[in-house]
């Protein structure tokens, strides 16, 4: 009898996981055994898709195969670290070079992977005969304006139905730490063409592919502080608003996620808040380039355990953190990483004084560390009713 009704519990297991696309767990089994899941498979139960940043160089290197196959194995979206920047699309004014580019959206093409678009409009990266003419006046704003119109324009409508997210606006908003500390509209774009540009970039992106999800894109964006004039997320939250009200054609608002574990940083609860925020304003939300850094004392950097422990843990406990928000936030589309290797990773490049490192999920001979544990298990053991697949009524 009791065995009759456990046969017959599994039978309608078994119907309704062809129904839900759910693993199926019979009785006396159990499910697939996770270590043995990637990544992509796994955000795949929460329609959530997992991404990395793409180092084309490596990418490309017969001597370094694994990164290649783990770019692939592991992750179901891309993003290119640099080569869709201005400076390595235009190198020469008028003289497109769009290969690095194409081979990226033919690589995610073939392994069946999604990829987000980074960046149209930005302050840094820029060529230098586009900054260089402004600075000696041969280039003027009407023409700058013109520049800006055309290279958005021409870009989007290069990869035109081959991006699902497009970075349109990078990092406008100024930091605490700047002057004055009030946040503002900061860089090249905004001392040139005033704040009107990020409306019109939103309009010509969508002119020019009108497909593709179009994002406003910065970092410190987290969690809310106080909501004053120093507060980035409360700054950020009100333009997207503004813009969203105007009928601006936005999407979506990612937050890159860079953090340290130097830092306090938050609570899935508080970043769910800022998220869920900026979803009420009918916007989908991502995570665009998470990476977590440490400081690379001498102790780490001499092997000492009792320094790289802590390190490690702190990280791992921050990836998660932002995981389980972006689970908890049915718009939340994509979480993707700024690199998966710490071979191969912006972070000690970039923060030198002092220097830091151990900002990804894998060490440098690609090992995966404790934060990559942790965010398998964040896609593993949530589900309903906090966490529902995204993008699904
Ligand atoms: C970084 C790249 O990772 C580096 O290789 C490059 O030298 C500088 O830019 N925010 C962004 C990314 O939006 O484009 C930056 O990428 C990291 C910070």
């Amino acid at each position: 009898m009791r065995l009759r009704r456990l046969l017959l519990v599994s039978a309608a297991a078994v119907a309704l996981g062809g129904t839900l696309n759910v693993v199926p767990v019979s009785a006396g089994s159990s499910p697939p055994d996770p270590s043995n899941q990637s990544l992509k498979a796994l955000g795949q139960r929460h329609n959530l898709y997992i991404g990395t940043a793409v180092d084309m160089a490596a990418l490309d290197d017969p001597a370094d195969p694994k990164y290649r196959e783990l770019v692939k194995s592991e992750f179901s979206s891309v993003t290119a670290e640099n080569v869709m920047k201005w400076e390595s699309l235009e190198p020469t004014r008028g003289t497109y070079n769009w290969g690095p580019a194409d081979k990226l959206i033919e690589f995610a093409r073939k392994n069946n992977q999604k990829v987000r678009g980074h960046v149209l409009v930005w302050q840094n990266q820029l060529p230098t005969w586009l900054t260089e003419g402004v600075a000696n006046g041969t280039i003027s704003t009407t023409e700058l304006r013109d520049l800006l119109k055309k290279h958005i324009t021409n870009v989007a409508k290069h990869f035109k139905g081959k991006i699902w997210q497009w970075d349109v606006v990078n990092e406008a908003a100024s930091d605490p730490w700047d002057s004055p500390s009030s946040i503002h509209l900061k860089g090249f774009w905004a001392q040139h063409l005033g704040p009107n540009y990020i409306a019109d970039a939103f309009r010509w992106a969508r002119a020019a592919d009108p497909s593709a999800l179009l994002f406003y894109n910065d970092y410190n964006l987290e969690a809310f502080g106080d909501k004053g004039p120093s507060d980035k997320t409360y700054y950020v939250y009100n333009m997207v608003k503004q813009l969203k009200q105007s009928g601006v054609p936005i999407d979506g608002v990612g937050s890159q996620g860079h953090l340290g574990t130097q830092y306090g940083n938050y609570n899935a609860f508080q970043v769910k808040e800022a998220l869920d925020a900026f979803s009420g304003l009918g916007l989908s939300t991502a995570f665009t380039e998470v990476d977590v850094r440490s400081q690379m004392t001498a102790g780490v950097q001499g092997g000492d355990s009792n320094e790289i422990n802590p390190r490690l843990q702190a990280s791992s406990d921050n990836f998660s953190v932002l995981m389980q928000a972006c689970l908890a936030n049915r718009h939340c589309l994509s979480f993707t990483f700024w690199g998966f290797t710490d071979k191969h990773s912006w972070v000690p490049t970039w923060f030198t004084d002092p220097l830091e490192g151990l900002a990804t999920l894998y060490d440098e001979s690609y090992q995966p560390k404790r934060a990559y544990y942790a965010i398998k298990s964040d896609l593993i053991f949530a589900g309903p009713p906090y966490v529902l697949p995204r993008g699904k009524k």
